[in-house]
């Protein structure tokens, strides 16, 4: 490929029928901030670019880049995407963006990430960033898939970070891992939205109710499951917040649509 914005994969990782995850070089100039996105891509069949927004998976220290993808079965772009090989190019717009950042929250002692699906993303790159660990007393990761295999990318991550010879030491016991599935049989069953409502999270970890002097939250999910968490966050007394008014909890979309 002859495009200034080339970057080549180094390698990929496949999770399940519809989730792989796949690192590439990173252009010596990009500067970001761990949450952001990119706009990556392939060349379409029209000679344009085909691009779509990602959020970049690794820390902003990482010299390379990360990402954790859906595979759509006829989705214009992952339906290609998902056989790269290492070796092989991606387009990536080196123009990072967004609002899953630290400088969009005011200062608080307790940090919940809550996902969805790949809405982990954003997440596997703060958590292993030194800033979340030295901002927060506590970070708890919620994370909520149908099936027990879709929780394996951010377990992986999660497992990683104690022995990580950067944060292992930062992350000491701040960290509170809360994966749920909805569809098959797992040690915890059900929504985080519903164990929210039902105080069970907060039962389960043993810490009081959400608490706008305390805690802070970025969300990560369908459109569906980030206005059901916004209204809960909201009714806490939580306000949302953007990189121009910093607030209590900040939102992004994971993907744009209804789901597949
Ligand atoms: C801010 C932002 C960040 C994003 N970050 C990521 C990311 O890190 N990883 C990622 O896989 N996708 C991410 N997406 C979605 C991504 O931009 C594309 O939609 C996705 O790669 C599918 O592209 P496509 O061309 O194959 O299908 P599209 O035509 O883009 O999508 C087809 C349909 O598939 C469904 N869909 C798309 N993406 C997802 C998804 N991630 N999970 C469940 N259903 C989906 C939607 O219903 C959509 O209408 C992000 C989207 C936004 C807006
Ligand atoms: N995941 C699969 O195995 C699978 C397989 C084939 C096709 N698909 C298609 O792919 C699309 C995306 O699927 P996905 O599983 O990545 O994303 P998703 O449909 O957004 O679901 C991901 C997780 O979020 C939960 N959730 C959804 N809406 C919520 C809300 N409003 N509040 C709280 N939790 C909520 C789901 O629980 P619930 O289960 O209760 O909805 C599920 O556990 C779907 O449209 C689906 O048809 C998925």
């Amino acid at each position: 490929m002859t495009l200034p914005d080339a970057q080549t994969v180094t390698s990929v990782k496949h999770y399940t029928d519809r989730l792989f995850a796949f690192r590439v070089t990173r252009p010596q100039s990009l500067r970001f901030r761990s949450g952001e996105f990119v706009m990556i891509g392939l060349m379409g069949d029209n000679g344009k670019p085909l691009l779509r927004a990602y959020s970049i998976a690794s820390p902003s220290w990482d010299e390379e880049l990360e990402f954790y993808s859906i595979k759509v079965p006829d989705g214009p772009l992952t339906s290609r995407l998902q056989h790269i090989q290492p070796g092989d190019q991606i387009i990536l717009r080196p123009k990072p963006v967004g609002t899953l950042v630290h400088d969009a929250l005011l200062p608080g002692k307790r940090l919940w990430l809550f996902a969805t699906g790949t809405g982990f993303a954003p997440f596997a790159s703060l958590l292993r960033d030194p800033d979340t660990w030295d901002k927060y007393d506590q970070v708890i990761m919620t994370h909520t898939c149908r099936e027990v295999a879709e929780l394996t990318y951010g377990r992986e991550i999660v497992e990683s970070l104690k022995g990580d010879e950067l944060i292992g030491e930062m992350v000491g016991d701040k960290l509170v891992y809360y994966p749920t599935t909805t569809r098959e049989q797992s040690p915890k069953m059900g929504r985080i939205t519903t164990l929210i409502e039902s105080g069970e999270v907060f039962r389960d970890i043993g810490i009081p109710p959400l608490d706008p002097a305390v805690d802070r939250a970025m969300v990560c999910g369908s459109l569906a499951f980030n206005l059901d968490i916004k209204a809960l966050l909201e009714k806490a007394g939580l306000r949302e917040g953007a990189n121009s008014d910093p607030a209590e909890f900040v939102v992004e979309k994971a993907f744009v649509g209804d789901g597949v």
